[in-house]
This record gives structure tokens, C-alpha cells and sequence, in this order.
């Protein structure tokens, strides 16, 4: 068994996005002792924003014109590609960014759909294997509140893993993060612990569950 996991957050300490995911993982090595893990940070080394333009082109360009650059881009998406091929259950760790998704985390995605094993005009290669998607917010974006809808990063991944990959897709989701960051959010700091032990208790109980898919649970 193999689990795949993806870290987007743009710092290593205090990360909360990390922390849940390794909440995440702690249950599943408790629940699959002899499993790997295959890691890929785009957070702390992202995938240059110019490989997927220069892969996607690639892909036009037969194979002996290609340029050096094409050959790399090329190299560069089979083996992401072959990373996500190895693994038996996902798990993605991005946080929210202005109000979008994480540009590192799209240009993951945006690489990967160029290998044609991705494209999505085809049935997804991944289809049906349990994956988490953990996301952490700093603010607060639920019903009622000023901002509703402004998290425009969760429907896109969900969008990409559970319907265009096809992934057996559960959302943790982590608000109010900059409690304790930013003064002017002092007012919430109870209503911050409250969401933040919910966001690890779903963690540890998805974390639990992720071995199978929900079809054979
Ligand atoms: C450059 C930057 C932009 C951010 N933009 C937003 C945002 O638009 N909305 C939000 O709720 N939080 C935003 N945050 C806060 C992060 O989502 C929050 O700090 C989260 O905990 C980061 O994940 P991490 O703890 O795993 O590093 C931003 C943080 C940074 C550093």
C-alpha cells in the first residue's frame, strides 16, 4: 500500500495545512504499518511555473524535433504523472492564498494533465481511490459571514481530483488559522479553537477510514 501526499503550504513551521495532513498520515501508517509514503512539496520547491506551457507544447511536437527544454518538461510531468500512478490513497495539503487556489498547487495540476495518462478526455487513471484534500484558511468563509464565496480554491481542487481525476474525494477544511496571528481577529479566538479541534478531529477520523474507498466502506 502506498500513500501519495502533497504538501502546498509556503512554510514548514506552524504550518496548520501540514499539521493536519500528518494527522492524516499518522492514521493511516497506524492502520497500514508496512506502507510508503511517496511525498511531493510544492510548497517548499515548487514546479516552475513555465514547465507545463513548455510540456504542453511538447505534446504537439514530435518527438525528435523537440527542443532540450521540451525533453525536460516532458520528463518532468511522466514522472509526477508515475507518482500518483504508484499510489493506493492521496492526500493534499494546500491552503488558501488570496482568495485562490495556490499557484504552486496549479502548477502541479497543470503539468500533470499534460501527460496523456491525465488527459481528460479520457477515463481518469486514478478513478475511485480514496483521498483527502485538507485545506486551511486564515479567515473565515462560512454562510453568513461577509465573505461567503470568496474561497474560490476549494471548488477548483475538488473540481480537478473528484471529478476530472475521479478520486473518492473527502475536504478537511481548517478556518480561522490567523487567530493569534492577526489582532484584528482577536474576537474569534474561541470560535478559532472550536473549528481548529473539529479540523483535527475529522482529520484523525478521515485519516482512519482513507484505506478504502468509500464503495467498500
Ligand atoms: C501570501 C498569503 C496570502 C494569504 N491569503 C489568504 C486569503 O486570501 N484568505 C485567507 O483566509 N487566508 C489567507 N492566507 C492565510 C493562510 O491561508 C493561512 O495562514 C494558512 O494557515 C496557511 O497555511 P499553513 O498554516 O499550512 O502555512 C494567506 C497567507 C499568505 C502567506
Amino acid at each position: 500500500m502506498t500513500l501519495f501526499r502533497l504538501d502546498a503550504s509556503i512554510r514548514v513551521e506552524d504550518s496548520r495545512s501540514r499539521e493536519l495532513a500528518d494527522i492524516v498520515e499518522r492514521e493511516w501508517l497506524t492502520a497500514n504499518p508496512d506502507a510508503g509514503v511517496i511525498r511531493r512539496d510544492v510548497g517548499t520547491q515548487p514546479i516552475p511555473s513555465t514547465a507545463w506551457g513548455t510540456a504542453a507544447f511538447a505534446g504537439y511536437t514530435p518527438e525528435a524535433d523537440r527542443t532540450a527544454d521540451q525533453r525536460e518538461a516532458v520528463r518532468r510531468a511522466t514522472e509526477l504523472a508515475d507518482e500518483l500512478l504508484a499510489a493506493d490513497a492521496f492526500l493534499f495539503a494546500v491552503p488558501l492564498y488570496n482568495y485562490g487556489v495556490s499557484q504552486h498547487f496549479k502548477s502541479w495540476v497543470d503539468i500533470i494533465i499534460t501527460d496523456p495518462r491525465f488527459n481528460p478526455a479520457e477515463p481518469p487513471a486514478i478513478a475511485g481511490k480514496p483521498a483527502i484534500l485538507v485545506t486551511v484558511h486564515g479567515g473565515y468563509y462560512a454562510e453568513g459571514t461577509p465573505r461567503h464565496g470568496w474561497d474560490h480554491a476549494t471548488p477548483w481542487m475538488q473540481r480537478i481530483l473528484a471529478e476530472v481525476w475521479g478520486l473518492d474525494l473527502n475536504t478537511v477544511v481548517s478556518e480561522l488559522s490567523l487567530v493569534g496571528v492577526n489582532p484584528a481577529l482577536d474576537e474569534f479566538k474561541d470560535l478559532a479553537s472550536t473549528l481548529r479541534a473539529d479540523a483535527e478531529n475529522r482529520a484523525r477520523e478521515l485519516g482512519r477510514r482513507l484505506t478504502t474507498s468509500s464503495a467498500s466502506r
